[in-house]
Formats: structure tokens, C-alpha cells, sequence
């Protein structure tokens, strides 16, 4: 048994961080607040550090406007607490694919100096788990120069390709507190109907990938009638384990990883969290093998299911902005909606309600807002689904996708939306 791990204070561990690194932060739920703490107290001795990650979950302190003389935040995800930094100019965004963030620290486009991550304690053979959130977080812990790992009991010890052995650690830190939990949305009536027109697209024996909002979980809420499902996605969250407790989710008629679900992080609450621990039955994977889209495609009757800002009357998708505005990224959709659709009977299904705003605004458009980033282009949309119903655009003409989308659009905008489409078709008749 190995003793000699490099346990170290935090205080020493952060001191090694120096001015101009750059810092890559354990991603969502697996954050590493104390170790996120500690360094934001130390930015202002040091000059042009820069920190990177997907999503945020933690205070994201770096962003707040007193530290910009210390440290510039790079977002490869915007999420809430990065938003106001970056429309302010204080932050940047990178995009690319989630499948391809691992290769930007692995082929030196983003060299990394500095990981913070948050592990299990080690086992009898030295190996500690990354926990709640494999992802990119692997791939950075290989690729940094120093490696600080916060050491946290509450940290769920998730079984697959989600180890580190302490020799490839430099400072271990312990510090035991819980981790950063996500309340769940409460279910509207919007969300439930939604959940049901997808279950009609769901055949018994599919296996899901479920995206990032409130929809995507809330669609699990309509399939506990549903027999024989598998999980290969991405994230999940708490609403997967009421369905395993109900014997529908039970990964029997995976075409891949059979009888285990594979995902590469997860976000939630303790439930959650305590169904993850030591449990053999879920494969945690680092992201560019979750979400690649030729490993997605050998699940065969694989089904995505992600939500969206804004559709036009062809069928292209914007996730990721209001405009010009940032507020998220393309994250996995796209390796999920190409994947799904490479893979025998896949079907990639894209969800949202059909009104922003409290219904001020319609989702569904003449022409995405100006400056608006196209995420899912209109070649790869297969299913949309609104709490109106169902278009299916594979196989439509222009003409006829519009047709499709204008029958799910809530109710006030289809007169715009149908005037739009008489003068963009010449066309007189709409069914
Ligand atoms: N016009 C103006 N504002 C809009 C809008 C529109 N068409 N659609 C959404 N918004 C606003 C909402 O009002 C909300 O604003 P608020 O935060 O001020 O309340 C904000 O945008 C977020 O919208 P909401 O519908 O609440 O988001 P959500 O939590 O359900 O997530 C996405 C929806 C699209 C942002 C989310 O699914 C996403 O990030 N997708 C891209 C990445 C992805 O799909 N990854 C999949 C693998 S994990």
C-alpha cells in the first residue's frame, strides 16, 4: 500500500500557482470550492492568471469586476454566473464541441498550467475517482503541469475510466464538504405535455441522452410506462434514478455497454449523488469518449433529446445565444443530435416550449435573431417538439417544414408566422 501521497495545506498547495497560468477548474457539481476559495483569496498577489472551464456551478468569484486587474475567465460553456462578465467585455468564450474539449488540452491549442480538481479519498492501491464529473476534468488533470486535488469525502467514488493514481496528483488537499447540489425545476404543464409527445417517439428498449434544462429531465416524468431503457448520455440528473427505481431504466437492451449506463458527469442532489457511489452499474467516461459521435451511433435506437432558444421557419437551431448574446454554448448537443442519427433507428428530438417571455415572444421564427449562432444547422434536425406536437423535417422540402413548425407554434404568432410563409413561398395555401 502506497503512503507516501503528497498531502499538503492549502495554503502551500495554492502558493505554487504564480502569476500568467492558466487554470483549469474541475467542471459543474465536481467543482472544487475550497480549493476555488482559496485561490480567488490569493488572485490579487498575481498578475494575467487565467482560469478555463465548462460550466460553473460554484460563486465563479473570478468574474466578479474587482478582480479584473488579476485574472481574464475563458468559458468553453456560458452559464448564468459567467454571463454578465462576458456581455461586460471582463471574459471571453471559446466555442467548440464538447467532444472536442479534452483535444484542445491534449494538442496544446489550450496549454494548461494549473488543475484544480476534487477527488474520493484514495483506495488500498492508490487510485482516487474523479467523482460526479469525469468529462474534461480527466484530460486536464493529465495535461497540467500541477495538479491540486481537494480531497472530499462526499465525493461519490464513481467506478469506469474515471480514476487517477495519486502519483500523477502533486498536492492532495483535504477538505471534506458537501458538494454543490442543483434544486429540481418543479414540472408545468407546458413540460408534461412536452414529456408526452416525446414518449410517442420513444420506443420500448431506446436508449436516451438527456441535454442541459428543464425539459430534457422533465421528459422522464412521462415514460414510467415505458419498458427496458438504457442511458448513454452526456450528464444526467436526479429524475434518471426514480426511473432505475422503477425498473425502466435498467440498460438490458444497450447495444453498447449493456447493463450499464454510461455517462461522463452529472449534476443534482445528494440523491443523486448517493445512487452514483460505488455503484458498478454506471460507466463514467471522459467526454470525448461519451460524446463521440461514432461511439453514440453503436447504441442502436439511440434517442437525444435537447432544448433550444430559437428555431426559423427551415429548421435551423440556435441553443446557445439570444442574438448576439452568449448565454450558453452548443455544449454536447451537436455530438448528440449527429451521433443519434448516425445509429440504427436513431432519432434525434429537439424539445422547447413554444413561447419566451411569458409568452411575449414566439420560439419559433421567420429568421433567427440577427447575430443569433446557428447550433444545430438545418441539414441535421430531425424532430421538433413544442407542447403543440410533433415536426418531423426529415424528408421536407423548405416549403413544408415551415408548414411543420408553424402547426407547433403557440397559437397568437401562427398569423405572423403564416404570412411570412405565404411571402417566402408565393404560396397561398396553408394546411
Ligand atoms: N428569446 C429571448 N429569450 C429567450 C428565448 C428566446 N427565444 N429563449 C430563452 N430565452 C431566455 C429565457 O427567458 C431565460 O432567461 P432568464 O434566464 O433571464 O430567465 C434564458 O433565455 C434561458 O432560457 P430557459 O428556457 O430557461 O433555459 P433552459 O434552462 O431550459 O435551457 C437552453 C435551455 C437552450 C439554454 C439549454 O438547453 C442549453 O444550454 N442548450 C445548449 C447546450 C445543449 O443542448 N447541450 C446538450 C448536452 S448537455
Amino acid at each position: 500500500m502506497k503512503t507516501d501521497y503528497r498531502h499538503s495545506t492549502l495554503e502551500d498547495a495554492l502558493s505554487k500557482i504564480k502569476s500568467g497560468d492558466r487554470v483549469s477548474i474541475g467542471h459543474a457539481c465536481g467543482e472544487p470550492q475550497a480549493l476555488v476559495k482559496g485561490f480567488v483569496s490569493r488572485l490579487a498577489q498575481l498578475r494575467d492568471v487565467k482560469t478555463v472551464h465548462m460550466i460553473g456551478q460554484g460563486e465563479s468569484a473570478y468574474c466578479c469586476p474587482e478582480m479584473v486587474p488579476y485574472v481574464r475567465h475563458n468559458s468553453l460553456f456560458v452559464g448564468p454566473k459567467e454571463r454578465k462578465a462576458i456581455y461586460e467585455g471582463r471574459a471571453d468564450y471559446t466555442p467548440r464541441y464538447f467532444s472536442e474539449i479534452p483535444k484542445l488540452f491534449h494538442d496544446g491549442s489550450l496549454p494548461l498550467d494549473v488543475a484544480l480538481i476534487q477527488v474520493t479519498p484514495p483506495d488500498r492501491h492508490g487510485y482516487v475517482s474523479l467523482g460526479v464529473s469525469v468529462d474534461y476534468t480527466l484530460a486536464a488533470a493529465q495535461q497540467a503541469k500541477l495538479v491540486i486535488a481537494q480531497v472530499n469525502s462526499f465525493m461519490p467514488r464513481t467506478h469506469g475510466n474515471s480514476f487517477l493514481h495519486v502519483s500523477d496528483i502533486d498536492y492532495l488537499v483535504e477538505c471534506n464538504e458537501p458538494l454543490i447540489q442543483l434544486p429540481k425545476d418543479g414540472l408545468t404543464n407546458e413540460g408534461k405535455m412536452i414529456g408526452d409527445f416525446c414518449s410517442e417517439l420513444i420506443p420500448n428498449g431506446a436508449t436516451l441522452q438527456l441535454g442541459i434544462g428543464s425539459l430534457p429531465d422533465a421528459v422522464l416524468l412521462s415514460l414510467a410506462e415505458k419498458k427496458d431503457l438504457g442511458i448513454h448520455s452526456e450528464m444526467i440528473s436526479d429524475g434518471v434514478v426514480d426511473l432505475v427505481r422503477q425498473g425502466v431504466i435498467n440498460n438490458k437492451k444497450k447495444t453498447l455497454h449493456k447493463d450499464r449506463m454510461v455517462v461522463s458527469f452529472v449534476m443534482g442532489s445528494d440523491k443523486l449523488y448517493d445512487f452514483l457511489d460505488d455503484n458498478p452499474a454506471i460507466y463514467m467516461a471522459p467526454v470525448d469518449y461519451v460524446n463521440n459521435p461514432s461511439v453514440i451511433a453503436q447504441n442502436d435506437n439511440m434517442i437525444s433529446i435537447n432544448s433550444c432558444v430559437q428555431v426559423d421557419l427551415t429548421g435551423q437551431v440556435c441553443s446557445e445565444s439570444i442574438g448576439p448574446m452568449q448565454i450558453s454554448s452548443v455544449g454536447g448537443q451537436v455530438d448528440f443530435v449527429r451521433g443519434s442519427r448516425m445509429a440504427s433507428m436513431g432519432k434525434s428530438i429537439l424539445v422547447f416550449q413554444s413561447t419566451a417571455k411569458n409568452g411575449e415572444l414566439s420560439k419559433i421564427v421567420p429568421f433567427l435573431d440577427q447575430g443569433a449562432a446557428v447550433t444545430t444547422n438545418r441539414n441535421e434536425v430531425d424532430h421538433i417538439v413544442t407542447e403543440y406536437g410533433v415536426a418531423s423535417l426529415q424528408g421536407k422540402t423548405l416549403r413544408e417544414r415551415a408548414v411543420s413548425l408553424i402547426e407547433i407554434a403557440h397559437p397568437k404568432f401562427r398569423g405572423m408566422l403564416r404570412e411570412e410563409w405565404e411571402r417566402r413561398f408565393h404560396a397561398k395555401y396553408l394546411t
